[in-house]
C-alpha cells in the first residue's frame, strides 16, 4: 500500500498524519474543501516534510470530483478525516452534520468501491461511548446513547462500515476512535486552529495565554472527580497521527478484516490538572473563572488502549508536559491567528 488518499489532508489530525506519511515515504494525495483548516498548511506541511502532497481541493460530497480523483490517481488506501467536529453546533444545526458526517462517506464509499478501493481507515471518537458506563473505557464497551448529533454522526457511521463489511468481507476496515487529541507538531508551524471561538479545552488556554480572552471558564467543579473538574484522555497529536501508520500496515498484513481501536494514552487529567501543568511548563498564568457544567459533558473519560498495543503495537509516549509545551510553542509561532 503505497498511495494513500487523505480526506480532510489540511484539518489538524489531517495535517499532522499527513507529515509521518511522507517521512514513511507514502505518496499522499490529499483533498480538501477549507471548510474549517487554511491553504496554507500544505505549504508548511512540505517546509517540515521537504515533500508534496498530490492535493485537490473537493467536497466530499462531490461525486464527480471524487471520481477524479480516483482516475488521476491508483489509490490504495482511504483515511478519512473530513468532518465537522463542533459538539455544540452539532446540536443547532443537525442536517448540516448528517449530511456532512454521514453523506459524505456514503458518497466516498460508493466510489470507492466503483474503483475497486476496499481499505479504509475511519477517524471516530470516544464520543461514541455516550456516558461510559465504567473507565477506562475498551472496545467493547456498549456505544450508541451519544449525547449530540457530532457524536450519533460517527456512530451512524461506524455502523454503516460494519454493515458494509457483514456484506462483502473483501474490505479492510480500520474504525480509530479518538480520545482527546491536543499539542501541535514540534515545529510549531501545524497545530489546532479552529475557526472562531473554540469550543475544546486546549485552544481556548491558548487563547487565555495570549490574552486574547481573559480567563478560562472551568464547565463545572462539582463532577465527582479528584478536583470537581471533568476528566479526559489528553493524548498528544503526534502519537494519535502515528497509530494512522500502524493501521496501514495492519490492514496490509491483514488483508481484509473490521477492526476498531482506542486511541488514547489510559491517563485521565482534571480540567484544573491541565491548567497547572501548562502553567507550570510554559511559565504562564492562565486565569481560570468557575462556570456551569456544559450541557452534554460527561465527568470521566479514559481509555483502554490494550487492543491497540497488542495489535498495532502502538503505544502513546508523549506526556502532558510534551502536550502542553508544543500547544504553547504552536500559539507563539501563530501569534497572528492567536
Ligand atoms: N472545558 C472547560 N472549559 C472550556 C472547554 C472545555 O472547562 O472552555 C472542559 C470540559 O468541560 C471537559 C474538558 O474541558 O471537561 C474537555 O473538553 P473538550 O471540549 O476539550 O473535549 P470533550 O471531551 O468535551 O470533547 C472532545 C471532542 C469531541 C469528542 C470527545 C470525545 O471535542 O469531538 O472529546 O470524548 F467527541
Amino acid at each position: 500500500m503505497k498511495n494513500i488518499l487523505v480526506t480532510g489532508c489540511c484539518g489538524y489530525i489531517g495535517s499532522h498524519t499527513c507529515v509521518y506519511l511522507l517521512q514513511e515515504n507514502y505518496n499522499v494525495i490529499g483533498l480538501d474543501n477549507f471548510s474549517n483548516s487554511k491553504r496554507e498548511v500544505l505549504d508548511k506541511i512540505t517546509i517540515i516534510t521537504g515533500k508534496k502532497i498530490k492535493f485537490y481541493e473537493c467536497d466530499m460530497l462531490d461525486r464527480d470530483g471524487l471520481n477524479r480523483i480516483f482516475n488521476d490517481n491508483k489509490i490504495d488506501l482511504v483515511i478519512d478525516f473530513a468532518a465537522y467536529k463542533a459538539v455544540g453546533d452539532s446540536v443547532i444545526n443537525p442536517v448540516k452534520y448528517y449530511i456532512n458526517n454521514v453523506s459524505s462517506v456514503l458518497t466516498l464509499l460508493d466510489v470507492m468501491k466503483d474503483h475497486n478501493v476496499k481499505s479504509l481507515i475511519f477517524s471516530s471518537s470516544a464520543t461514541v461511548y455516550g456516558i461510559p458506563k465504567v473507565v477506562p473505557i475498551n472496545e467493547e464497551c456498549e456505544t450508541g446513547f451519544t449525547t449530540n448529533p457530532y457524536g450519533t454522526s460517527k456512530y451512524y457511521v461506524e455502523n454503516i462500515l460494519n454493515d458494509l463489511y457483514k456484506s462483502d468481507n473483501n474490505w479492510s476496515i480500520c474504525i480509530f476512535r479518538y480520545f482527546n487529541p491536543i499539542g501541535a507538531h514540534p515545529s510549531g508551524l501545524i497545530g489546532d486552529e479552529p475557526n472562531g471561538i473554540p469550543a475544546n479545552l486546549m485552544p481556548y488556554i491558548l487563547k487565555v495565554a495570549s490574552r486574547e480572552f481573559e480567563f478560562l471558564n472551568i464547565f463545572g467543579n462539582d463532577y465527582d472527580t479528584v478536583d470537581g473538574t471533568g476528566v479526559r484522555d489528553y493524548i498528544h497529536i503526534i502519537d494519535l497521527s502515528k497509530a494512522h501508520i500502524c493501521g496501514i500496515k495492519k490492514l496490509e498484513k491483514e488483508k481484509s478484516g473490521f477492526y476498531i481501536y482506542n486511541l488514547g494514552t489510559g491517563i485521565g487529567y482534571s480540567v484544573l490538572e491541565i491548567v497547572k501543568i501548562f502553567e507550570k511548563v510554559n511559565k504562564v498564568e492562565i486565569p481560570i473563572k468557575i462556570a456551569n457544567r456544559r450541557d452534554g459533558d460527561i465527568s470521566i473519560c479514559y481509555a483502554d488502549s490494550t487492543k491497540a498495543k497488542n495489535e498495532l503495537n502502538w503505544k502513546a509516549i508523549y506526556s502532558l508536559e510534551d502536550m502542553c509545551r508544543d500547544s504553547y510553542n504552536f500559539m507563539i509561532n501563530n501569534k497572528n491567528n492567536f
